[in-house]
């Protein structure tokens, strides 16, 4: 069975409360619980991981290889300021997939540069909770080429 971490950057702890108009009035356990219901309708597990701190994020990316065969993620802030995830995203061997709720090319321009995209095996944007679902699908499909 294919297995996919589902990553979330920092602030989408908060989603459901912030930003309503961007972002939507779901909340992370209720995004997540579409997530893993969309993986299962794909006969793929998935486990979640939130955390608005850049060195953890990086660990878990890191250590996923072991476990995992795809990584659904959405960075967030992190998107447009992160070396170091750029970096462990370069270093590990399964599929990363980039997931942003938000288009962000028609947004601030200072989110307009994604530091992820160019080591993603993709990226969907712009879709809300259905980038994630798509992201999903994209993960199953990659980690199946290997
Ligand atoms: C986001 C877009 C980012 O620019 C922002 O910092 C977020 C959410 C999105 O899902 O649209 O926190 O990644």
């Amino acid at each position: 069975m294919t297995t996919i971490l589902v990553i979330h950057g920092p602030n989408l702890n908060l989603l459901g409360k912030r930003e309503q108009g961007l972002y939507g009035k779901l909340d992370l356990r209720a995004i997540n619980k579409k997530i893993a219901e969309k993986a299962k309708t794909l006969k793929a597990k998935t486990e979640f991981y939130q955390s608005d701190h850049e060195g953890g994020i990086v660990e878990i990316i890191g250590g996923a290889g072991k476990k995992f065969d795809a990584i659904v993620m959405n960075p967030a802030a992190y998107t447009h300021t992160s070396v170091a995830i750029r970096d462990a995203i370069s270093a590990v061997d399964i599929p990363v997939i980039e997931v942003h709720l938000t288009n962000i090319y028609a947004r601030e321009e200072f989110r307009q540069k994604s530091l992820i995209s160019p080591v993603a095996k993709g990226s969907i944007c712009g879709f809300g909770i259905d980038s994630y679902l798509l992201g999903v699908e994209a993960a199953v499909a990659a980690a199946k080429k290997g």
